[in-house]
C-alpha cells in the first residue's frame, strides 16, 4: 500500500525552513545556506505528490530558488540582509492568478432586490466618509448561502463591477486540494495582494470546504488554513482598516450547516439568504433569458414564471437554452449540412431565428428538471430561523 507522507515531508520542510531564518538572524551563513538547501530538497521531493504538473512545476521552481538563496548567503553576497520575502512572493503570480474580470451590472440579476439592497447597504456603510469625531465598524465580510444556482456568484460578481473593485475568484476547495500544506500561505498572500490592489472583492465559492480540522489532517494543514483565514476576516490588519485599503470579502456555500460556528460568527449580522427565484423573481430571469437576449416567445414570461415554480436560476437559463436550441434546429434544417462544408461557409451562413413556441419549452422542461426539493428549501429556512436565535 503506498502511503501519502506528504504532510510530513511538508513539515519537515517548514521546521528547515524556520530553522534557517533562525540561523540567519543569528548571522550563521554556513548554517542557514545548509538549511535552505534542506528545504530546496524537502520541496522537491514534495513537489512529486502533486497531482497537478503546473503545481509541481511552481514547486520545483520554488526549490530552485531556495537553492540560489543558499548560493548567495554562503558567497556572502547578501549578508544579514537576506530576506525570504522572495519565498512568499512566489505566491504571488499565483494569487494575481486568481483575478477575474468581471462586467455583470446588477440589472442582470433577476429578483434578489432585498439581498441586492443588503449587499449594497454593507459597502455603503464601509465606504461613505463618517463624520469627524464618529467611528464605526463597518462590514467587510459578507455570507451568502441558499440552494445552488440562484445567483450567489452573479451577486458577487455584480457587487465587484459596481465598486471596480480587483475581483479575486477563490474557489474554496480547489485551494485546499491543489495548494495543501501550502494553502495557509495563500491565503495571507490572497490577502497581502488584495491589500495592495484595494478596493478589492475576495471571493471564496465553496467557503465550506474550509471546516474545521477533519480526521486525516496530520499535519495541521487544514487547521492553519482556518486560523489563518479567522484572522484575516477579522481584519487585524491594520492597514486595511481605511477605506483606501478596502477588502469586501464574500463568501458563498450551499451547505452553511457545515461550517464551524467559530467561521460563522465572524460574518456577524451579515448572513444573506439567497432563495430559489419567487414568481416575480423567474419572470425577472426569463425577461433577461428571452427578450434581451432578442428572443420572440409565443408564450408569455408570465406563463413561463409560473410553470417553472422550484427551479433555480440556472436552472431556467438551462430551460431558455433548451428551448432555443430546439427552436434552431428547426428552423436551420440545413445546418448540420452546411457544417460539412466547413467553416468558411458557416461563417457566410447566417442563422435563422423563429419564435419559441409551446412545445420547445415542454420538451425543455422534460429535459430540465429542478434539484432542489422542498426538503432542502426548508432545511435553509430552518437554519436561517436556528442562526437568529442563537
Ligand atoms: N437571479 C438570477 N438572475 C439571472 N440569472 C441567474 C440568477 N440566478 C442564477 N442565474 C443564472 O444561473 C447561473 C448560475 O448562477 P450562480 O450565480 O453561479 O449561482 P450560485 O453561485 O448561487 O450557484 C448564472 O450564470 C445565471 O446565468
Ligand atoms: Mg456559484
Amino acid at each position: 500500500m503506498k502511503v501519502d507522507l506528504s504532510g510530513q515531508v511538508w513539515a519537515q520542510f517548514e521546521q528547515a525552513q524556520t530553522r534557517a531564518k533562525h540561523h540567519l538572524d543569528e548571522g550563521r551563513s554556513e548554517e542557514a545556506a545548509a538549511e535552505y538547501r534542506r528545504c530546496a530538497n524537502l520541496l522537491r521531493q514534495y513537489s512529486q505528490y502533486a497531482i497537478d504538473a503546473s503545481v509541481r512545476k511552481q514547486r520545483l521552481e520554488r526549490a530552485e530558488k531556495f537553492d540560489q538563496l543558499a548560493a548567495r548567503i554562503q558567497s556572502g553576497l547578501m549578508g544579514q540582509a537576506v530576506s525570504e520575502s522572495s519565498a512568499l512572493d512566489d505566491y504571488r503570480e499565483t494569487v494575481r492568478g486568481l483575478v477575474t474580470k468581471t462586467d455583470v451590472g446588477w440589472d442582470e440579476i433577476g429578483g434578489l432586490e432585498e439581498t441586492k439592497r443588503e449587499i449594497q447597504t454593507a459597502y455603503a456603510l464601509a465606504l461613505a466618509r463618517k463624520p469627524e469625531g464618529v467611528r464605526m465598524r463597518s462590514p467587510r465580510n459578507i455570507l451568502l448561502y441558499g440552494p445552488p444556482g440562484t445567483g450567489k456568484t452573479l451577486l458577487a460578481a455584480a457587487t465587484s463591477h459596481e465598486l471596480d473593485a480587483t475581483f479575486f475568484n477563490v474557489r474554496v476547495s480547489d485551494m485546499l486540494s491543489k495548494y495543501f500544506g501550502e494553502s495557509s500561505k495563500l491565503i495571507s498572500a490572497l490577502y497581502r495582494e488584495a491589500g495592495a490592489q484595494a478596493p478589492s472583492v475576495v471571493f471564496l465559492d465553496e467557503f465550506d470546504a474550509l471546516t474545521a480540522a477533519r480526521e486525516g489532517d496530520e499535519s495541521g494543514a487544514e487547521r492553519r488554513v482556518l486560523s489563518t483565514l479567522l484572522s484575516e476576516l477579522d481584519g487585524l490588519d491594520n492597514k486595511r482598516k481605511d477605506e483606501k485599503h478596502y477588502v469586501l470579502t464574500i463568501a458563498a456555500t450551499n451547505i452553511p450547516w457545515q461550517i464551524d460556528k467559530a467561521v460563522i460568527s465572524r460574518f456577524g449580522a451579515r448572513l444573506i439568504y439567497v432563495p430559489l427565484p419567487d414568481e416575480a423573481a423567474r419572470r425577472a430571469i426569463l425577461e433577461i433569458e428571452i427578450e434581451r437576449k432578442g428572443h420572440a416567445s409565443e408564450v408569455s414570461v408570465a406563463a413561463l414564471a409560473r410553470a417553472l415554480g422550484g427551479y433555480s436560476g440556472r436552472e431556467i437559463e438551462a430551460v431558455v437554452g433548451h428551448a432555443v436550441a430546439s427552436m434552431v434546429r428547426r428552423t436551420n434544417p440545413d445546418l448540420l449540412q452546411q457544417a460539412s462544408l466547413g467553416r468558411e461557409a458557416l461563417a457566410a451562413y447566417t442563422l435563422k431565428v423563429g419564435v419559441l413556441t409551446v412545445a420547445d419549452f415542454e420538451s425543455a422542461q422534460m429535459a430540465i428538471r429542478p434539484t432542489t426539493t422542498p426538503k432542502d428549501v426548508a432545511r435553509f429556512e430552518l437554519w436561517r430561523q436556528q442562526i437568529e436565535v442563537e
